[in-house]
């Protein structure tokens, strides 16, 4: 639990790690990052990271490691076939989750890819509580059908409830009954979420939706990429999980789910993906799919370093200590922003900040993407790089027409172990900036749209010239600081 500070005023979060090596970061000229962010299509993918001061695209794969994980792979086990450094991951699979079968991915999506080639034919549905970006886009590929079921208030931008996450167990069975398990090709729990702002999933509802799995003979596969903010979550908002160690509330989820994947970008603090199971017939399922796309069974792609680095970093997810610094980050970054009076998703979640740019920007329609317009801005106004999680972020209706996010979110994503608080302050002072100044924000328009996971590559120009504008108030503002 969190260290107390003498004066309650003086609270902020503390972290038990220190920082032993150190990378550079530049802070270009407000004249220059309105360049860059035009170069790059006012995409803050198309950045490049020499240009960002904080980098808040994402938490996958830039997460701080620490000495342990650094040294673990200087041991790593170089071999095609029946590496011992398998056999250590395997084994951290163990002792976290509890199972047994294991089968390696090269990231979080190449997993999705294999459950969809295994389980979705064409007219299936999946039902979710809400989908991620490239699981539905597997799913969507291979003929088969995104059905979200998540709680109603999960979409409400601020509310109290602990666990927005949860499914709509109703929603749950009624689809179940109106589909037919037949034409179900697995029910998917992402815990906790990552497009409804980081909200965790609590472990009530989870068991209750793998009850019901049972219930109806339907596959349960859940999404743990974000299940370490999830776990602390739990642990300090659900009643049950209070007294549980982490590792009882993994290995209670183990046992429930029929198969469990991740991204290990995230889950683990390194590279790859794995799936795993208690019931080797959903593995042996699976397995064909691996060396056709990923590579041996032993490293399915992965860099044999980033195993090493997984196996521990995994553990490293059993501890309190290191798992809370991520949503107490974020939890502080929301508080300032909140008491600044920005709209941002509340509670604060896992993942990161989000700010809720339709009430940012209410003006400025889906149409002309009001997410994406506030992730160019707060490049401009900071060098701040966050991640449009809004309609660009959608895919085309499969007639063409658009399809508006229920949320039009800019993520600023809290990578763990990496920022220092004073850098979360300048953020939150930025935003702050960029809110008073939320009238001068316009809309984008397309110059490039890809057809498949457009938000990637996609290129967009300013309507008018808002950038400018905001730049010349930056100057007025902030003088010749950078
Ligand atoms: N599932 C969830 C919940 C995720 O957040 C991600 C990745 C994936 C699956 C796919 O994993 O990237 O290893 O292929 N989320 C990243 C993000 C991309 O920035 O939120 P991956």
């Amino acid at each position: 639990m969190p260290v107390k500070f003498y004066k309650p005023e003086h609270q902020v979060p503390l972290e038990m790690h220190k920082v032993r090596v150190v990378q550079k970061l530049s802070l270009l000229p407000v004249e220059e990052r309105l360049k860059r962010i035009q170069e790059a299509g006012n995409n803050t993918f198309l950045l490049q990271n020499k240009d960002i001061y904080m980098d808040m695209l994402t938490d996958s794969g830039v997460n701080g490691m620490s000495d342990e994980q650094v040294a673990s792979m200087s041991i790593a086990d170089d071999s095609y076939a029946g590496s011992e450094t398998f056999n250590r991951v395997k084994a951290a699979i163990k002792e976290v989750f509890g199972t047994e079968n294991v089968l390696p991915a090269h990231q979080g999506r190449a997993a999705e890819n294999i459950l969809a080639e295994a389980y979705v034919k064409p007219g299936m549905v999946t039902l979710m509580n809400f989908h991620f970006t490239t699981a539905k886009a597997h799913i969507t590929r291979v003929g088969g059908e995104v059905v979200e079921l998540v709680d109603k208030k999960g979409l409400i931008p601020q509310t109290d409830d602990p666990f927005k996450g949860n499914f709509d167990l109703k929603a749950l069975r009624k689809a179940l009954k109106e589909y037919g398990p037949e034409k179900v090709a697995f029910v998917r729990v992402e815990a906790g979420t990552n497009l409804i702002g980081g909200q965790p999933v609590s472990l009530e509802n989870m068991l209750a939706v793998t009850d019901i799995c049972h219930e109806f003979g339907v596959r349960s596969v859940l999404d743990a990429s974000l299940l370490q903010d999830n776990v602390y979550f739990m642990k300090t908002r659900e009643p049950r999980c209070k007294f549980m160690t982490t590792k009882e509330i993994y290995h209670t989820l183990a046992d429930r789910f029929d198969i469990i994947y991740f991204s290990a970008r995230k889950l683990g603090f390194s590279r790859g993906g794995i799936i795993t199971a208690h019931d080797r017939k959903f593995t042996d399922e699976m397995m064909e799919f691996v060396p056709l796309y990923e590579g041996f069974l032993t490293y399915g792609g992965m860099e044999v370093r980033s195993m090493e680095a997984m196996a521990v970093g995994l553990y490293e997810s059993l501890d309190m200590e290191y798992i809370s610094q991520g949503p107490e980050f974020i939890a502080y970054l929301v508080k300032e922003l909140d008491d600044y009076g920005v709209p941002v998703i509340k509670p604060a979640g896992g993942l990161g900040a989000h700010l809720n740019c339709s009430e940012i920007i209410p003006n400025i329609p889906h149409e002309q993407y009001p997410a994406a317009a506030v992730g160019a801005a707060l490049y401009i106004a900071g060098g701040i790089r966050g991640m449009e999680r809004g309609t660009v972020s959608e895919q085309r209706e499969p007639d063409g027409t658009e399809r508006f996010a229920e949320l039009e979110l800019q993520r600023l994503a809290m990578p763990r172990r990496v920022f220092t608080l004073s850098q979360v302050k300048y953020c939150a002072d930025r935003v702050k900036w960029l809110w008073d100044n939320r009238e001068l924000i316009g809309g984008l328009r397309w110059t490039y749209e890809p057809k498949v996971l457009r938000f990637f590559f996609g290129r967009m120009e300013e309507i008018g010239y808002w950038q400018e504008d905001l730049v010349k108030k930056f100057r007025q503002d902030f003088g010749d600081s950078l």
